[in-house]
């Protein structure tokens, strides 16, 4: 039977940021791709919006393609493509365990996205469950739980976890669950999850991670860190196909409601229904997305195998665009904690004089540049940082060049000059 997920080869670098010995890059599709500027030339784009959408790898666009062939029913099939199939699918999960660093017994429920894995969790704790959760948040992981304590923006990592400490040392005796991102879509700066992990336990409590915005710049270990729950997004780790994962302890999930109730998810059905005890099985009802799996797995594995040079890369990338943003009068850098602190490449900052969706749309129709601007689904922790303020984010990835952040910094030098 063929190996779906065949591992490609990773292919040269593009471009070598000074000072770094980059070996080995993986590329993505479409990283040159021409955009219109207003006055009818074309530019390569410069694309900074990872943070919302990554583009797909070619290691992941390879391993579509090769599913293709054999594209057919998962788990319901005797056919020998559904054999191929269903075996993708299942390895897949695999490689995300693996990927994660989950331990074996957890659950590794495919989803779509970070929101409907959060949503999925939300369902599945029981009822009573006390959850924390930090007004920082992205709303996928801020708005999903019945009720929860909210805790103001933390003025240092070690805030955030005595914060957390008191919070939940206040809760009500029973099930407790700490929600919590692993790097902030606004700031790019890193939250200690480990620590908040060992307080959540000393509290007999459980801590879920949003690590959307981590796993596409540095490796995460469930297992080490001590995560019960993780969850994350393919569109966003350079597999758009439509995938999403949360990973994490089964027993809530095999105890709670099917989140979606059908075929796959029911063992038996008669005049009562018998839903399947995995947790997998459970939650996934409906012909799953198996071109998204693969994808995603494929990306995992991509990514597995670069991620020194990736993040020696990423360093350099995001030091020349903070230190060029600081050189500027007119640019003020939002961050929670100290400019120090440890971050991805995801940076966001206001104008002087300029409102943000001026800047983005000027960015995009003369300089060929995609940022996001406004609150980034974050509307309580960008009101924190900004004011009234909407603003404005630049954000990188595996396709950013030194080119790209010069042309961004110029842009943004021209247009204090207006
Ligand atoms: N969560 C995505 C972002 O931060 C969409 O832009």
């Amino acid at each position: 039977m063929p190996t779906l997920l065949a591992r490609s080869p990773i292919t040269p670098a593009v471009t070598r940021p000074e000072g770094v010995r980059v070996h080995r890059i993986p590329r993505v599709v479409g990283a040159d791709v021409p955009v219109p500027l207003r006055d009818g030339g074309h530019v390569p784009y410069a694309n900074f919006d990872y943070a919302a959408s990554a583009p797909c790898l070619e290691a992941v666009q390879e391993a579509v393609t090769r599913a293709l062939p054999y594209y057919s029913s998962v788990h319901r099939g005797a056919g020998y493509a559904s054999q191929v199939t269903t075996g993708a699918y299942e390895e897949a999960r695999e490689t995300v365990r693996s990927f994660l660093g989950a331990w074996r017994r957890s659950a590794v429920v495919f989803t779509r996205n970070t929101t409907d894995s959060m949503n999925l969790l939300a369902r599945a704790v029981p009822a009573g469950t006390s959850v924390v959760v930090f007004e920082t948040e992205h709303h996928a992981s801020l708005l999903p739980w019945r009720r929860a304590v909210r805790l103001p923006a933390p003025a240092t990592p070690a805030e955030a976890v005595s914060a957390a400490d008191r919070a939940l040392r206040a809760c009500p005796i029973g099930s407790r669950l700490l929600v919590v991102t692993a790097a902030s879509n606004v700031t790019g700066e890193l939250w200690p999850i480990e620590e908040l992990a060992r307080v959540a336990h000393r509290h007999g409590a459980r801590i879920a991670v949003d690590a959307a915005q981590l796993v596409p710049h540095r490796p995460l270990d469930m297992t080490a860190f001590g995560l019960d729950y993780v969850a994350f997004s393919g569109h966003k780790l350079y597999a758009p196909f439509g995938a999403g994962v949360l990973a994490g302890r089964a027993d809530w999930l095999r105890a709670a409601e099917p989140y979606l109730k059908g075929g796959g998810a029911s063992a038996s059905v008669g005049a009562t229904t018998r839903w399947a005890a995995a947790a997998e099985q459970r939650h996934e009802a409906g012909s799953p997305n198996v071109l998204g799996a693969i994808a995603l797995a494929a990306a995992c594995d991509t990514l597995s195998a670069s991620w020194k040079d990736l993040a020696a890369r990423e360093e350099v990338l995001v030091e020349r665009l903070r230190t060029g943003l600081s050189a500027l009068p007119h640019v003020r850098e939002l961050s929670l904690w100290d400019g120090r602190a440890p971050r991805v490449g995801i940076v966001s900052f206001t104008v002087d004089g300029w409102n943000a969706r001026d800047v983005a749309l000027t960015l995009s129709e003369e300089h060929g540049i995609g940022v996001r601007d406004g609150r980034f689904c974050a509307h309580p922790f960008v009101r924190h940082l900004a004011g009234g303020d909407t603003a404005v984010r630049a954000s990188l990835g595996i396709g950013t060049s030194e080119e790209h952040i010069d042309r961004l910094l110029t842009a943004l030098a021209e247009l204090a000059a207006r």
